[in-house]
């Protein structure tokens, strides 16, 4: 009926394949300035210039820009708790903040406000989509997938596994991971916007056995996800390194324990060689780039331009708790950041094609989000070109399209986010 339409006038901004390398102009960026974006059943059914007839209800954002919903591929729910924690690297930052505060989600009631909590943030940050860490605990999960599911997101995330290497409270056994992981995917796995992701935290908390049963859960359905993390911090790779002195690499461990597929999406990957970048491209699997989480967390430098000329699939991730921000306008702004210290440039383009479409490419999830494309769930943000006097100016004197919208992505963060549509439907931010 009537009611289920919604059309939205602003500045649609989005991309129709995957932007080259340093190209500030570029064929596959489709801008269609103070346009009427269709809505009808929760998904976009076409944008045209003039106003639709009467019958269409209307939002009009005019002079303000539509985009896709962002992207998450690497975010930790439980670790909002955490998030901006003073003065230290990974090993020591997961010991002394992120486990105690994941330890508190064995509380189905914590775990449960925590989710409402997190999936409400990332709304309020302009991100509609997300690959998610909750807790080992199964009720945890339980809880975050229901909490998706009320809000009509599109969410993949699972149970995490870790057997070993961690505190009480925080592990599993190979024997009860199996039998949740297993409840877990019957239960939610392909029920609406909701996909599971066998988690493997890393490498080093879960034991050969439980890395095996992961990689047998993977190879008994490949509509699977999986994620993890990769080669992020020197110290995390030397301890690897330890743990598993038969594998040729960090990747190998996941690489011999049939974890490396299509669907496999690695957080971080910093610390990668030719062979690794050759393996990822081989078997399809994309590295979720954090870098706001890298540089807090003094992790190191992506090498994106590498992984790109290697053909790996490249998208961006905030990795809150380790990240500082939920808003992926701040991820874009590292990103950029990281690259010029390498002599690279990181176009818009390039950027935000790797928060959208690049990210439901690599998800295999490009029929469904990413884009502004007609038969693609209604998930857009709508976004004001510039908050405050500085961000006005520049953005006034900006001669060209990427000049305007590279400043509005480097000055811009959650607090220009004017309205979020989750399948066509206006969500309280
Ligand atoms: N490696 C293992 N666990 C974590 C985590 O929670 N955050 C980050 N950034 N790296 C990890
Ligand atoms: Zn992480």
């Amino acid at each position: 009926g009537l009611a289920l339409r919604l059309a939205l006038r602003g500045d649609l901004l989005d991309f129709t394949g995957a932007p080259e390398w340093g190209a500030t102009e570029s064929p596959v960026v489709r801008f269609r300035p103070d346009h009427w974006l269709l809505i009808e059943g929760g998904r976009i059914v076409g944008a045209q210039a003039e106003a639709p007839d009467s019958s269409w209800p209307r939002h009009d954002h005019s002079g303000q820009l539509i985009l896709p919903g962002f992207i998450d591929t690497h975010v930790h729910s439980p670790q909002l708790d955490v998030i901006a924690s003073y003065g230290t690297e990974l090993l020591d930052w997961l010991d002394t903040y992120t486990f105690p505060a994941e330890q508190r989600y064995a509380e189905p009631a914590e775990a449960e406000a925590g989710a409402a909590r997190f999936l409400d943030a990332l709304l309020a940050h302009g991100t509609t989509s997300a690959v998610v860490f909750p807790t080992v605990h199964k009720a945890s999960t339980e809880a975050l997938f229901a909490a998706a599911q009320a809000r009509g997101m599109r969410l993949i995330t699972g149970k995490v596994l870790m057997d070993r290497n961690a505190p009480d409270g925080l592990r599993d056994d190979v024997t009860q991971a199996e039998r949740d992981c297993v409840d877990l995917i019957d239960r939610w796995h392909g029920t609406g916007r909701l996909s599971y992701a066998v988690t493997v935290r890393f490498a080093p908390t879960s034991t050969p056995a439980q890395l095996a049963m992961a990689g047998a859960l993977c190879r008994a359905d490949e509509s699977l996800y999986m994620h993890t993390h990769l080669a992020e911090n020197r110290a995390e790779v030397q301890w690897v390194r330890e743990l598993f002195p038969e594998a040729r690499s960090y990747l190998d461990v996941y690489a011999r324990a049939g974890l490396l597929h299509r669907r496999s999406v690695l957080a971080h990957g910093i610390w990668l060689d030719d062979e690794d970048r050759a393996l990822l491209c081989r078997c399809g699997a994309q590295i979720a780039h954090s870098p706001s989480s890298n540089l807090f967390l003094g992790s190191g430098l992506f090498g994106w331009r590498a992984a790109e000329r290697a053909g790996v699939h490249v998208s961006m991730a905030t990795d809150v708790g380790g990240g500082t921000s939920l808003c992926q306008l701040c991820s874009l702004q590292d990103a950029y950041k990281v690259q010029a210290l390498a002599g690279e440039r990181l176009t818009a383009w390039k950027g935000l094609h790797a928060a959208t479409l690049g990210a439901a490419e690599s998800l295999l999830l490009a029929d469904e989000i990413g884009s502004l494309e007609p038969g693609r769930m209604a998930d857009v943000c709508v976004w004001d070109w510039a908050s405050g006097p500085v961000a006005r100016r520049r953005l006034s004197v900006a001669r060209d399209l990427h000049e305007k919208v590279f400043a509005w992505m480097t000055l811009g963060d959650e607090r220009n986010l004017v309205a979020t549509y989750v399948a066509g439907l206006r969500v309280p931010v």
